[in-house]
């Protein structure tokens, strides 16, 4: 539940090694967000870093997690339930995967969209689900920019995430008037693990700016937010523009 103030108490990460989960994390935890489960598969460099939080005074338990395994989600939310209602769940695990070619028969088509698709959608379904069974609590879904109009380079990266931003949006509409929020976040190129050593792209951000704005997000209840909040405008144009334009653009 939330304090007096309308912060939010606890904090589930799925994905819990994300550099953008972790900084969302920090934030909440800034904002007196007490209770944190950090699920995720390198559980002791999860728990090292988990320190700092630990330090401002949050009760942190970080639990194995491979969201590539049947009822994953499931069985972590069950033990995070355990402490009391989960108020925020983060959906932060993905890969970028190799840059997409016709010509490389080795590039990760099915194991990356099995990860970034139809595992994200199957731990929203089940978080959602808890959630609604709470009757409140915020779900936040890590979309991308690069769903909103798929580039070449990233077709498969870009097309799951499309894929993972219509399925949030479906739940928040059919959560609508039940208590729970669901929000989408688009944000565009993050500085972090999965983008080192990638050529940068326009209104490039940080995870701490990306944290705030979805922290600002869960406590306003948006639907969507997209960080920075300039791509909102961008991608409203780039959405529509002509494919002989795009294409010069994309590449
Ligand atoms: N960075 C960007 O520019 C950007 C932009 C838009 C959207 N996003 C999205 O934001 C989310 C977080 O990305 P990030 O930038 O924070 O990248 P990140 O630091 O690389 O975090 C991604 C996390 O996913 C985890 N993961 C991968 N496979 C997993 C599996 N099978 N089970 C559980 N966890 C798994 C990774 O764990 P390991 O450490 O064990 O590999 C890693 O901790 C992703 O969904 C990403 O697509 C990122």
């Amino acid at each position: 539940m939330r304090d007096a103030m309308g912060a939010p108490q606890s904090v589930l990460v799925l994905g819990g090694g994300s550099d953008i989960g972790f900084a969302v994390v920090e934030a909440l935890v800034d904002d007196r967000t007490r209770r944190v489960v950090l699920a995720g598969r390198d559980v002791a460099a999860i728990d090292d870093r988990a320190e700092s939080l630990r330090a401002r005074g949050a009760v942190v338990d970080v639990v194995a997690y491979d969201a590539l395994t049947p009822q994953a989600t499931e069985t972590v939310i069950a033990a995070a339930r355990t402490r009391g209602d989960i108020d925020v769940v983060v959906v932060a695990f993905g890969r970028l995967g190799l840059p997409f070619s016709l010509d490389d028969p080795t590039v990760d088509t099915t194991e990356l969209s099995e990860l970034n698709f139809t595992a994200a959608i199957a731990a929203m379904q089940a978080a959602a689900r808890t959630l609604k069974i709470q009757g409140h609590g915020s779900l936040v879904v890590l979309s991308s920019v690069a769903g909103m109009r798929v580039r070449p380079e990233n077709a498969v990266y870009g097309a799951t995430k499309a894929g993972v931003d219509g399925f949030a949006l479906a739940l928040a509409d059919a959560l609508h008037g039940s208590g729970v929020h669901v929000m989408v976040v688009r944000p565009g190129f993050v500085h972090t693990k999965m983008t080192e050593g990638r050529p940068k792209a326009p209104f490039s951000t940080t995870a701490d700016a990306v944290a705030l704005d979805i922290v600002e997000g869960i406590r306003r209840r948006r639907r969507v937010v997209w960080s920075p909040g300039v791509l909102r405008f961008a991608f409203t144009a780039l959405r529509v523009l002509p494919a002989p334009l795009w294409r010069k653009l994309a590449s």
